[in-house]
Order: structure tokens, then sequence, then C-alpha cells
């Protein structure tokens, strides 16, 4: 029944490689890392998943990353990720991952960074799944300690195909980041931030006009402004909305009341992405899948959200060619 939302040359541009730490790695890590976990068993991890809100999530989230140490782990939990992608169709991937939340556990820079890219050159070779990499800013920590980490992050620069906000939306306006993400713009580096998931659609508008960034995470508060959702549309900027991530943070109470309809209604230009996949119930396809049974949308429907993908990923061109031609 799905084969043909499985075949399609899927494009994740919304995925924390931390949120797809699935318990049962969880648990191998620990006891690699010699971590105790609060869990008995991988069955209680799971039913610790009942979220209230994004903070609550988060809570769970910054705990289990807690057995992340060394670049192994950063590789072995991409490797594990990029293994579930391609059994869903996806042929590119852009990991965000969150630098600062290691940081302050003592894990330095190089695990993250080098355990994902050589996950990343493996991906490619042995998948042939592209990638790129989003290094982002907890937004709910000091605009100067990103600034700070922007700069640590030198050696890494070139390997960083953006900048990301992230982290708990209510009261943390995104402007407040306003100098680091001008400071990556300065070096060729572009932004994306996590904007209008449970934040007013006027973080959505700081997001866009402060930080000037490319793509908006989420987005889906847009529609509380009819203006801003006029312009976002003009300029067709990619939303990359995650639907069952949203149901699960209780953004929306069931799929079926999901805005997805109604953004792309107005025009807006929207992608569809995991997320936080062993957290939220399900990988691309799973989203695929339960939007084609929420929305009864058509392969066109699929076809065209899968190419607003493709177009907005962080791509060498010449593959951005092929992928879209293989979409035709
Ligand atoms: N929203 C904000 N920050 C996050 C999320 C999310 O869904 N997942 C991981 N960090
Ligand atoms: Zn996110």
């Amino acid at each position: 029944m799905t084969t043909w939302l499985r075949a399609l040359p899927k494009a994740e541009l919304h995925l924390h490689i931390e949120g797809t730490l699935e318990p049962e790695l969880m648990f191998a890590l620990a006891t690699r890392n010699g971590v105790t976990l609060p869990y008995e068993s991988v069955e209680a991890v799971r039913a610790a998943y009942d979220f209230e809100d994004l903070p609550s999530f988060l809570g769970l989230y910054y705990q289990g990353m807690g057995v992340l140490h060394t670049q192994d782990d950063f590789y072995d939990l991409a490797m594990a990720y990029f293994a579930r992608a391609r059994e869903d169709g996806v042929v590119h991937v852009e990991l965000s991952f969150d630098p600062q939340a290691h940081l302050v556990r003592g894990v330095p820079f190089e695990a993250p960074f080098e355990g994902l890219l050589a996950a990343c050159r493996e991906a490619r070779s042995r998948y042939d799944i592209s990638s790129a990499l989003i290094m982002s800013f907890l937004r709910d920590r000091d605009p100067a300690e990103a600034l700070e980490v922007f700069e640590q992050a030198t050696p890494w620069h070139s390997a960083i195909d953006a900048v990301g906000l992230d982290s708990a939306e209510r009261d943390h306006p995104p402007g407040r980041f306003a100098e680091v993400f001008a400071r990556a713009r300065a070096l060729g580096i572009p932004g994306v931030a996590h904007a209008g998931e449970e934040g007013p659609a006027a973080y959505i508008r700081e997001a866009w006009e402060a930080l000037e960034v490319c793509r908006i995470d989420h987005g889906v508060r847009c529609l509380e402004d009819p203006e801003l959702v006029a312009r976002l549309s003009d300029a067709r900027i990619p939303l990359t909305v995650c639907p069952l991530s949203n149901v699960k943070l209780k953004v929306t109470d069931t799929l079926a009341e999901h805005p997805l309809p109604a953004l792309r209604e107005a025009g807006l230009n929207v992608t569809l992405n995991s997320d936080d996949p062993a957290y939220f119930g399900g990988g691309m396809l799973d989203n695929y899948v339960a939007c084609h049974e929420a929305f009864g949308w058509t392969r066109d429907d699929f076809i065209d959200m899968t190419r607003n993908a493709l177009q907005a990923a962080f791509m060498a061109e010449e593959r951005r060619e092929a992928l879209l031609e293989r979409l035709a």
C-alpha cells in the first residue's frame, strides 16, 4: 500500500540526531560508558515517552543523550539512523546537533563533529545518502555562550552547512541570537531556526527578519498572522513541518486537526520531516504514511512536498538535479 511513498526520493531537513537515539542503543551505550539509566528496561523507557508539551519532552531528550560520550558513540548513533532512513527511502539528510548539550557534560567538540562527519561519509558510500550538518544553538541558554561556542567550533566551520536554533521556545525569542547568526552569515554559513512550534507567529517573523534565516523549522503557527503567511508564501520560505512530532508534543490534539492542509492551501512551501523519530513514534516514512491516511493526499501531493524539500536542501546542485529528475 505504501510502496509508492517509500519509493519517493525523500530529503529529511529537520532531524535532531540526538532525537534518533532508540532505547535499545541507549542501553547499549549506557553499558559501554558506565552510565546508570533511571529505567529498568527498554519498555520502561518507551513507556516514559508520553509528553505534555515541548519542555516535558526536552527533559527526557537531554537525559537520554547523556549516554553519548565518544566519537564512536555519535558515529554509531548516526549509522543506526542512516540504516533506518535508507529503509524509508530517504536519499538526503540534514542532521542537526546540539554541541552545547554535550559541552556542558564535558564531552568535547571533537566527539560529535568527528563522529557525525565520519558517519555522513560512510552513509554516502554505503547507502548513497547525502547529508548536511546543522550546528544548533540552545535558545534557552545565554546568547553569549552561543557566540563563544560558534568561535570554538572554528576548526569545523568549513564542515558546517548551517547554524540552527532549538530547545524551549516559549519566552525565548529568536532575536537575542542575531549576533551569532550574523557572524555565521559573514563566514558564508546560512541560518535556520525553530519558530512557531510552541511560540507565537511573531517569533517566525523575528527569526526571519533579525536572524535572516533561509528556512523556518516547524512554523505551523504562522497561520495566526495572515500577513506573515502571505509574505512567507511569496518568498517561498520553506517550512520544515513535523506532523507526528506536533501530535506527540500536543501542538495539535490529533493529526486530523493538524494545520498542514491549511498551510498548503495558503501556498506555503511545506516539507515533511520527522524531528526526533525515536521519541515521536516514527521516521520519515511513518510521517508520510500518517499524512496519507489523515489527509488522503495523492501521489502528486507527496511529489510536491518532496520536491520542495529537495529544492530547499543544502546540497550540491548536480545531485539536486539528479534527484529532482527521479521525482519527475
Ligand atoms: N523543538 C525544539 N527543540 C528541539 C526539538 C523540538 O522539537 N527537538 C530537539 N530539540
Ligand atoms: Zn526540531
